[in-house]
């Protein structure tokens, strides 16, 4: 059964209630836009640090009998997140999250949403602070149309290929991008490209209305990587980057993630640190190159408040 979008309160206040209060969570409930009321935070466990104003819980089906109209997704993934987003979609919450992983792997979510009329956006799972779903949706849905996407979507990538080349172990590398916050919880998903894949995916979604399968996409590792690759492109004046890539096939999608030895005259190739750029050629006109901080907390949070105050902002009109 369908259900109904919920009503506003009579204040006009969206009442949302935040999952998670980490990194880019904290970081979203500290700049929540006017129009929007916190109404609970749900945690794993209690803690210091905690907002006091705002009723905290660690069961998730009490702060969503609170019915809110918006529920704000910012867990580290894996099961809870996708049973918190099930769940907010089916009882037509409004949805704002930056869950890649389940965003990609779930389009059925997005669907349902869209019939009921809630919102579902996840403008944060794709490019951290770039707006590349918001440039991609422009693209493709404003009449100059979208033919292919090439982009450094993951930030850790970059992060680890440089300091390989630099000549770090790889265990190192990658220790270093978990401690700037970067890396994912299950760092395998940065350097087998799984991560770079359900971006891609949730841009063919934006782009085309194609709903492809990320654990199908091909993706080459920088697990398997030869040694000392990275160090000879730099000796050379090149850098290896991991590649994502999309193109518009007749009614298919070609999709890929590669690890390409760059010359510094690729765009590509100036992502640095935890750096996304990207390059969408429409199918008429230039091609448009977006860039920026790809992952942590400011960046990630910025795009979820977008959302935010993207939704409050349709709502008033
Ligand atoms: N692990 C991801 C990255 C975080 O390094 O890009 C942002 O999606």
């Amino acid at each position: 059964a369908r259900t109904a979008p919920p009503a506003r309160t009579r204040s006009g206040l969206m009442r949302a209630v935040l999952f998670g209060h980490g990194t880019v969570g904290g970081g979203v409930a500290a700049a929540l836009p006017a129009g929007v009321r916190l109404d609970g935070v749900v945690v794993r466990s209690r803690r210091s640090g905690l907002p006091r104003s705002v009723p905290v819980f660690t069961a998730p089906d009490e702060a969503l009998a609170l019915k809110p109209d918006l529920v704000i997704e910012a867990l580290p993934g894996g099961a809870q997140a996708e049973a918190v987003l099930e769940r907010a979609v089916a009882l037509g919450c409004h949805v704002v999250s930056a869950n890649k992983e389940v965003c990609a792997r779930r389009p059925d979510l997005a669907a349902r949403a869209r019939e009921q009329g809630t919102a579902f956006l996840c403008s944060a799972a794709v490019g951290g602070g770039v707006p590349v779903l918001e440039t991609v949706e422009r693209l493709a849905h404003g009449g100059q149309g979208l033919s292919r996407v090439r982009g450094v979507l993951n930030g850790t990538s970059n992060f680890v290929l440089d300091r390989l080349a630099d000549g770090e172990r790889l265990d190192d590398a990658i220790a270093a991008a978990q401690a700037a916050g970067f890396a994912e919880a299950d760092p395998g998903a940065d350097l087998d490209g799984r991560d770079a894949a359900c971006k891609l995916a949730l841009i063919a979604r934006t782009a085309w209305g194609v709903d492809l399968d990320p654990a199908a996409i091909p993706a080459r590792s920088i697990r398997d990587l030869p040694a000392g690759l990275p160090a000879k492109a730099a000796r050379e004046g090149r850098r290896v980057r991991q590649v994502a890539a999309l193109a518009r096939a007749g009614d298919g999608v070609h999709a890929g993630v590669r690890l390409e030895v760059l010359d510094l005259d690729d765009p590509l190739s100036r992502a640095r640190l935890e750096g996304n750029c990207v390059v969408l050629t429409p199918e008429t006109g230039t091609p448009l190159i977006l860039s920026g901080k790809g992952a942590g907390r400011v960046p990630t949070a910025a795009s979820m408040l977008a959302d935010i105050a993207r939704l409050v902002a349709e709502r008033c009109r």
